[in-house]
């Protein structure tokens, strides 16, 4: 009997997709470069359902049934060029690979429209979950297309996590759109991250709390509108203590973040689509900071604050609120860009359906993710979410302690590059004039690039070398 669909790549992100697959009836074809992961898999995890090892490509593609569904789970980049081009020969018109790593959503489009020349589906899925989701159900963002998704939806839904009964997969859109959204839901990721880091280190730096009861408050945080595991998360990493030292593990870990990309990718698109990602660049340069370790050192002495370390009432409920209404901006940030994507490349992606899909099995799954999904079911066309009923009066009634957070941020001299420009993007949504106006001045003073008027339609410029007289341009 034949496998309903195939596996190839077992390190653990694949091993795991596979035993899900199986754990669900679903006879799987299992496939690695090195065989001994192939059999390890198989002697391990073998009587969790009907696993078809194959020690060679062409063994791997005869033991499917058609159309036939090839999972790839390799290094995004040139390793996954290189097993696309292993397989695509074998193939038959009407087969699709499905690529589950983090791959570039243009690579993902170059890819779809390669093989679908020589009549093969190519579907580049974004799989959220890590090792954990991957096995018992991540959230699943697959793109390419429709016709694909009818043979291979079926399959990614039944393994998916599931949230009140409806499973956190659904098809994006086509070509690369699924990726896109992966990529926006890690930038959204880091965003989140960041914000959380440096309300860790506001309670600890100016409320002056313990990890360990920094690890409290999160936890009591995590039964309010901030529920998500990534809070969750964080109450457990604050309160583990290291066993070679006896300190705070936290004290022990170098405090230099690393990235594997999609952050620095989500910026770089939103930059090209002119989509203002401030939170989510910030949390990138934060770790990008964190980073440069030489710079770090050569300015450690400047000049700070004076203040000292104060109990401050009410802080850690302030930081609540700023930690809070700065999520909401990153996120519609990340949606706008989301939407721009969908414009740009015509993927008519449904904004509430990623909220949906992102309820469970991802790693910013979070109570706040079902506010999404009703604030676009309120108005599919939405220009922020910032302005929906529900998060409009929340961050409203947040914003004075986000300011309080803020200020004492800066007068105590600690960084909160997160906060600070999710205040500063939603101060300048709000305001009635921006400093533009003087920008366009400037650029029009040095270079005649031109201004438009409040009162008039068309573009102007002043003859600012001369009798400085107004002419149309
Ligand atoms: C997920 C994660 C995952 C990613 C890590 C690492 O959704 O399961 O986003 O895909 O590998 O978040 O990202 P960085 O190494 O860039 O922090």
């Amino acid at each position: 009997s034949k496998a309903r669909i195939g596996v190839t790549g077992l390190a653990v992100m694949g091993r795991n997709l596979a035993r899900n697959l199986a754990r669900h009836g679903h006879p799987v074809a299992v496939h690695n470069r090195t065989e001994a992961r192939t059999k390890a898999l198989v002697t391990e995890f073998g009587d969790e359902g009907t696993f078809v090892p194959a020690e060679t490509p062409e063994e791997f593609v005869a033991s499917l049934e058609r159309p036939r569904r090839l999972v790839i789970m390799v290094k995004a980049g040139a390793p996954t060029d290189a097993v696309i081009e292993e397989f695509a020969p074998l193939l038959e018109p009407g087969d699709m690979i499905v690529d589950g790593g983090n791959a570039h959503f243009a690579d993902t489009r170059r890819r779809e429209a390669a093989l679908r020349e020589r009549g093969l589906h190519f579907v580049g899925t974004g799989i959220s979950g890590g090792e954990e989701g991957a096995l018992h159900g991540p959230s699943i963002m697959p793109g390419g297309s429709a016709e694909s998704y009818e043979a291979l939806g079926p399959l990614l839904e039944d393994i998916a996590a599931k949230v009140d009964g409806t499973p956190c997969c659904v098809h994006v859109g086509p070509d690369g759109a699924g990726h896109f959204v992966k990529m926006v839901h890690n930038g959204i990721e880091y965003a989140d991250m960041q914000l959380i880091a440096e309300s860790y280190d506001l309670l600890r730096h100016a409320a002056g709390l313990s990890p360990a009861e920094i690890a409290e408050v999160f936890r009591t945080w995590n039964t309010g509108r901030l529920e998500s595991y990534l809070i969750e998360i964080t109450a457990e990493v604050l309160a583990h203590t290291d066993a070679a030292t006896g300190r705070p593990f936290v004290d022990v870990v170098l405090d230099q973040a690393e990235q594997k990309g999609t952050g620095r990718w989500t910026v770089q698109t939103a930059l090209d689509l002119g989509v203002p990602v401030s939170g989510i660049a910030e949390a990138v340069f934060a770790r990008s900071v964190s980073g440069h370790a030489d710079l770090r050192r050569a300015a450690r002495g400047l000049p700070g604050p004076q203040n000292d370390v104060r109990y401050l009432s009410g802080f850690a409920d302030d930081v609540e609120q700023a930690l809070y209404a700065s999520k909401v901006v990153a996120y519609a940030q990340g949606f706008h860009q989301i939407q721009a994507g969908s414009e740009e490349y015509g993927w008519n992606i449904d904004l509430g359906q990623m909220a949906t899909i992102w309820r469970g099995g991802c790693i910013i799954r979070a109570r706040f993710l079902d506010r999404i999904r009703a604030a676009y079911e309120a108005d599919p066309r939405t220009p922020t979410l910032l302005t929906d009923d529900h998060f409009a009066e929340a961050v409203g009634a947040a914003q004075d302690a986000w300011r309080r957070v803020v200020t004492t941020a800066a007068q105590l001299g600690i960084p909160a590059p997160g906060f600070s420009s999710a205040l500063a993007y939603y101060d300048s949504l709000r305001a009635e004039r921006l400093p533009a106006a003087l920008t366009q001045g400037q650029r029009d003073f040095f270079g005649a690039h031109t201004y438009r008027r409040v009162d008039r339609e068309g573009s102007f410029h002043t003859l600012w070398g001369g009798d400085r007289s107004e002419v149309e341009a």
